[in-house]
């Protein structure tokens, strides 16, 4: 399979809000602790995303690893936003397998520190961009908690609707919270 990514994901450079700039570009594997650390901030955080214990360096160089081939089959496009050298946001769009090989499932994030800038809006269009020009991906689709109320905002800007609720499905915080799914056809 031909990578779309390696032709679309060229590094672009997007103004921000407050007139600074984002380099949005493919991950390597020099980012590795710089990933790592950012990826542990949201563990720290409680953020609302599914890992909620800290990686270690191995445990992020073998996804890494597995991260970069899976870009180079195709079977993932994944974007870093770097600010200042920093890398400041991520976005993914992973295929399924077999039936589902033609649903994308769609992750962002932004550290906080970051965030209200523009910087998910920005990062997402251009993932987005990316999948509908890989003819394979039918369907972009979501998780994210309920009471996630700013992401689920910013989903609906960028052209997501909720097409399910599944009750009680995330253990968070001692709660247990319902999940909506959101979709984005092509
Ligand atoms: C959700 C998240 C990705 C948004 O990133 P961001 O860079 O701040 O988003 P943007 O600046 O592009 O915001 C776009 C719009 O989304 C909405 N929005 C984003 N965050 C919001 C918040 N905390 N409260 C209310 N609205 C919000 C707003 O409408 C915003 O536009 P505005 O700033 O002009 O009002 C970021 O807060 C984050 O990473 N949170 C922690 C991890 C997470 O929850 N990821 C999503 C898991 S499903």
């Amino acid at each position: 399979m031909i990578c779309v990514c390696i032709k679309l994901c060229k590094p672009k450079r997007v103004k921000l809000k407050d007139g600074r700039t984002v380099l949005l570009r493919r991950p390597e594997m020099k980012d590795l602790r710089q990933m790592t650390d950012y990826i542990n901030s949201f563990v720290d955080e409680q953020a609302m995303i599914q890992i909620y214990k800290r990686l270690t360096l191995a445990t992020e160089r073998k996804w890494l690893r597995k991260m970069l081939a899976e870009i180079r089959s195709g079977r993932v496009h994944l974007i870093v936003a770097e600010l200042d050298g920093k890398i400041v946001s991520i976005t993914n769009l992973t295929k399924g397998e077999g039936r589902c090989e033609h649903v994308a499932e769609y992750g962002i994030s932004v550290l906080k520190g970051y965030r209200r800038l523009g910087i998910a809006t920005a990062i997402s269009k251009r993932i987005i961009e990316i999948g509908k020009k890989d003819r394979n991906i039918k369907v972009i689709t979501l998780q994210v908690y309920v009471p996630n109320k700013g992401a689920i905002r910013m989903y609906r800007k960028l052209g997501f609707r909720t097409v399910a609720r599944l009750p009680r499905r995330i253990s968070y915080k001692g709660k247990l919270i319902d999940e909506f799914i959101m979709d984005m056809k092509r």
